[in-house]
Order: C-alpha cells, then sequence, then structure tokens
C-alpha cells in the first residue's frame, strides 16, 4: 500500500486508476484505527476494485476544550494494519495541505445536526460535513462507506449526499464490538481498567431496550424507562443522553417501529463514549 500527503500525489494515481475504469471507494477515518475501522476497509472492498483510506485529524470538528491535541496518532501502525487488510492507497495530509488558509465557506448541516451529539458538541457537524466534503472532491469515489458507532454522523453525511446531488453512495457498516460489548473506539484506551468495565452499561443498556422492544414495549417513555434503569445501576457513568429517535430527524418518539434508533452518550471519567442500536425484529 502506498501513502501519499498531497492532494496532488493522490489525483495523479487516482488518473491512472480512472483509465484503467477502475471504481474507487473512500473510508475516510482519523486514524489510531482498530477493528471498527478496518471493517469499513473490509466492506469498501467488496463494493469497489480499489480502496482509498484517509487519515486526517480534522481541527475543525473539534471544539476548544476538546481532545484535538492528546487524540491519538501512530501513523505507522496504521500503515500496517491498512497494508495487512488490503487497502491500495493511504491520503494522510498534514492541516496545511487540507486548510492552507481557515475556510471562510462550510456545510450548514442544517436542524439534525444540533441534536445529540450537536447539542453537546457545537459546530461538530459542520467540520464533520466540511472535511467529509472536500475528501470526496478530491478522491472522487463511487462509494464512501462510515459506521453505524458514529449513527448522527452516518445520517447527516446520508443527507447532505441526498440534499445536495451528489453522485455518490454512502455504505454504513454495523458496529463493531468487543467481546464484551464495548463498542469499539479509538478513545477507550483512555479508560482505566474500572472505568472500562463501568463502561460497558452503556451497551448493556441498549441490550435493554432492544429486549424490551423485541417483547413488545412499543411506548418511547417506557422504552427509555428500561434504560435509565440499567444506566442508573453505575452512578459514577455520567449520562449526556439516552434517547429512542426515528432515523429520519432524530426526533424522540413516542410509539416506536422498527428502524427507530436508540442512542446513548456518556462520560466515563475524563473519557465521553457513544453507542446506539438500531431496533429490527430479528438479529440487528
Ligand atoms: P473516526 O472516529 O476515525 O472514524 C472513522 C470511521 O470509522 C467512521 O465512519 C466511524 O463511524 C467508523 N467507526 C468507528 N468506530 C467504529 C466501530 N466500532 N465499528 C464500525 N465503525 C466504526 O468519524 C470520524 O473519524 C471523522 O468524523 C471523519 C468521518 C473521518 C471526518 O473527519
Amino acid at each position: 500500500m502506498e501513502t501519499v500527503s498531497t492532494a496532488a500525489n493522490l489525483q495523479r494515481i487516482l488518473a491512472a486508476w480512472r483509465q484503467e475504469g477502475f471504481r474507487t471507494a473512500l473510508v475516510p477515518t482519523m486514524g489510531a484505527l482498530h477493528e471498527g475501522h478496518l471493517a469499513l476497509v473490509d466492506h469498501a472492498r467488496r463494493r469497489a476494485d480499489r480502496v482509498v483510506v484517509t487519515i486526517f485529524v480534522n481541527p475543525l470538528q473539534f471544539g476548544p476544550h476538546e481532545d484535538l491535541a492528546r487524540y491519538p496518532r501512530d501513523l505507522e501502525r496504521d500503515q500496517a494494519l491498512l497494508g495487512d487488510r488490503g487497502a491500495d492507497l493511504l491520503y494522510a495530509p498534514a492541516v496545511a495541505e487540507v486548510y492552507p488558509a481557515p475556510p471562510l465557506v462550510t456545510i450548514d448541516p442544517g436542524p439534525m445536526a444540533g441534536r445529540l451529539e450537536g447539542a453537546v458538541r457545537p459546530g461538530h457537524f459542520s467540520g464533520v460535513l466540511t472535511v467529509v466534503a472536500k475528501l470526496v472532491h478530491v478522491v472522487g469515489p463511487a462509494v464512501a462507506c462510515f459506521g453505524q458507532k458514529d449513527i448522527q454522523q452516518a445520517m447527516l453525511i446520508r443527507r447532505m449526499v441526498a440534499d445536495l446531488d451528489w453522485p455518490i453512495e454512502i455504505e454504513v457498516v454495523r458496529t463493531v464490538r468487543d467481546v464484551d460489548g464495548l463498542a469499539l473506539s479509538s478513545r477507550n484506551r483512555f479508560l482505566a481498567p474500572d472505568e472500562r468495565t463501568q463502561a460497558l452499561v452503556l451497551s448493556r443498556m441498549l441490550r435493554a431496550v432492544e429486549a424490551a422492544w423485541r417483547g413488545g414495549v412499543r411506548g418511547g417513555a417506557a422504552l427509555l424507562e428500561v434504560g435509565r434503569e440499567v444506566l442508573a445501576a453505575v452512578p459514577d457513568v455520567r449520562v449526556d443522553y439516552a434517547v429512542v429517535v426515528d432515523p429520519d430527524r432524530l426526533e424522540p418518539l413516542e410509539s416506536v417501529g422498527p428502524g427507530a434508533i436508540v442512542a446513548v452518550a456518556a462520560r466515563v471519567g475524563p473519557t465521553r463514549l457513544i453507542d446506539n442500536v438500531i431496533l429490527t425484529e430479528s438479529g440487528s
């Protein structure tokens, strides 16, 4: 696998691929790769002839008090993992390559971005959509892959692509978890052993709500009550939100049908974790 750090070098390779008639898939990441990211690479390989992965810790999506400086970076390890997994090309630009100057024009993610993550992280989704727009335009893929783990992000990207008529397919890949249920995240490495145990309450809560729904409970409030009870058993985990929302607008549901999203965000020690499930009649 080749690594390039400038758009000019990237585009030289992409032009050669286009001449060959290759279909390209894009997997945007911020690095510190784990099996969740690599599942996106696996998925991308099934959907295209060539896979471009990007690693770029995007300053535009971090708030002033967030963990930009301490976000984990390990390019050599990431390169080895991507090479083993069959990615074809890694684009890992410096900040000055992506933003020669701070952008004056950015993407407005609309009202859905004010909810859930956006309520706690103002400006975050404008930063995400702006960098995804730039990466899509530089790479020009037929398909781009994102994780269900960041479901609000994936849905906003889908909406951006639909609302702005971009000729690209968006694939959302299910969340990869550790054997104990914890959703893989680059931030899990910050959890002390006792915090990691406490963090399991997030997936436990999601499974409890899912079980109640499959058992016939359809009221949004009743389902949330089931979830809150599970969360309350671990008071050290400080919940930012726990919701059951519709998949189109992320608005709370009174009556919960298939396709609804159960989402939770919480702080465990200094580390903020998110997780979700999509409710389906059988195994999601
Ligand atoms: P990052 O957090 O590095 O995640 C890159 C991609 O991996 C995202 O689509 C995310 O949803 C997916 N992912 C993370 N953990 C996962 C898991 N456990 N299972 C499946 N997929 C998982 O998300 C970002 O970077 C950035 O916001 C980005 C889209 C790259 C824009 O900067």
